[in-house]
């Protein structure tokens, strides 16, 4: 049914498929017709393989990310009197920082609307952690959403469904067809969403290692390029900092557990791997946003904000508009609590150091325990969960916990203790705790 304007689907299929590339006309008329409906899905997830083959160039790259924005709603926030700032995580095990983030950067002068996932598999997802606070609603309308942010700087809420539907449309085929892991395709994803939630700085955590979606550094590298390029192409102030996923990230993993100790680095405690990271995402969003002049200046910035309780404060005023529990921020024990929780000792009969802790194996003991989901549709455990008492380079004597579990029965509990038998790799040597290595992508 093709006319001399509309192109041939087959014709781009094919030209994709022998490595050709696609104009931002054509991919436009693919992505809109596919949501329209006028493409079918076969013909889509053909286009989706023959990308995953091929790649697509640059250009190419941008100008489908372009035409999925174009697909729904985008954020205008002018006239919000403050620079607006965004970030994203590309997923990992213990990964809480947009709690500790969100709240320091808006006392920091900045608007932050951070729309986030649930977890899924071996990861966790912000949304099911912010819901272990007892009321938290992650739903916002737009209007809500803007009148919050105008009057606190900040919002923690779910993707908006009038945003980017071509996105979920493609994931949703990608995810039947084995066409998740293409970089562009991945890159063209996650930035779409950004570039459609309006922020003109961006700054992206791109996790490398055994619990992250990219196992190696130079797959996170390559992701990292691309996502950088997008945002760079769509006018936005964008850096990408690579960070280790090898072990989780911090001590806590499980939704209450990992609120709890985002609120304890917030006020001034929690593992410095967490606040490390915090600052390091913290001081390139106030550099990019303007916010301040040096990278001094702005770690200094942060940590004062920490230090002088505004980060917590804050974080407390986004518990309160979003319908939580504020009290939360000072007693975190109001937080859901396992019935039953136990220490996971070393068996071993002398001084041991830990020399691996492989993260996803902790996040699958955690989704094991019903701190996550298998499927979408799987409800979460709020209070469940593993508190890792030893991190690689820390010494455990002999009885000493490497880790408490929290399960809701004790069969449970001895499931995943068996789990984290395997996952705690035990040295008699020392070992090195590893040195933190970030490395940043885009100017
Ligand atoms: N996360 C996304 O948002 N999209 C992808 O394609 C992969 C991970």
């Amino acid at each position: 049914m093709s006319t001399e304007s509309t192109p041939n689907v087959v014709a781009l299929i094919e030209r994709k498929k022998r490595g050709g590339e696609l104009t931002a006309e054509e991919l436009g008329f693919l992505c809109e017709g596919f949501v329209a409906k006028r493409i079918p899905d076969y013909q889509m997830a053909a286009w989706l393989m023959a990308v995953c083959w091929r790649g697509m160039t640059e250009a190419e790259t941008l100008a489908l990310t372009r035409a999925m924005v174009d697909s729904g709603e985008r954020l205008d926030w002018s006239g919000i009197g403050r620079p607006t700032v965004d970030k994203h995580s590309t997923g990992g095990v213990g990964d809480k920082t947009s709690l500790v983030l969100v709240p320091l950067m808006a006392a920091a002068g900045a608007a932050f609307v951070k729309m986030s996932g649930r977890g899924l598999g071996h990861t966790g997802g912000t949304l099911d952690k912010l819901e272990a606070i007892p009321g938290f609603s992650v739903s916002l309308g737009l209007d809500e959403m803007r009148a919050q942010v105008e009057r606190i700087g900040c919002a923690l809420v779910g993707q908006s469904p009038e945003l980017v539907p071509a996105d979920g449309l493609l994931y949703a085929l990608r995810d039947v067809t084995g066409t998740v892991d293409s970089v562009p395709l991945i890159a063209g994803s996650i930035m779409s969403k950004k570039l459609a939630g309006g922020a003109g700085t961006i700054v992206l955590d791109v996790k490398w290692g055994v619990g992250a979606f990219m196992r190696t550094v130079e797959e996170a590298r390559a992701l990292a390029g691309a996502l950088v390029r997008i945002g760079e192409g769509a006018g936005r102030r964008t850096r990408a900092v690579l960070s280790p996923m090898e072990e989780p990230l911090g001590r806590a993993v499980g939704n209450a557990l990992e609120v709890q100790e985002a609120i304890d680095t917030l006020r001034g405690g929690g593992p410095e791997e967490l606040w490390e990271l915090t600052l390091e995402l913290g001081t390139h969003l106030l550099l990019l946003a303007g916010l301040a002049g040096s990278t001094d200046e702005a770690r200094t910035r942060l940590t004062e904000l920490r230090d002088s309780g505004a980060g917590a404060a804050t974080f407390a005023e986004l518990i309160r508009a979003q319908g939580g529990d504020p009290r939360v921020v000072e007693d975190p024990e109001i937080l859901p609590r396992a019935p039953y929780v136990r220490d996971f000792v070393s068996d071993a009969d002398g001084d041991r150091w830990v020399a691996a802790l492989d993260a996803r194996g902790v996040g699958e003991a955690a989704l094991a325990l019903g701190a996550g989901r298998r499927t979408k549709t799987d409800p979460v455990d709020p209070a469940v969960g593993i508190v890792l008492r030893a991190r690689i380079g820390d010494r455990v004597a002999p009885g000493g916990a490497l880790a408490e579990i929290h399960a809701r029965t004790e069969a449970e509990w001895n499931e995943a203790a068996g789990r984290l038998r395997e996952l705690y790799r035990l040295s008699p040597e020392p070992v090195a705790k590893p040195a933190t290595r970030y490395e940043i992508i885009g100017g």
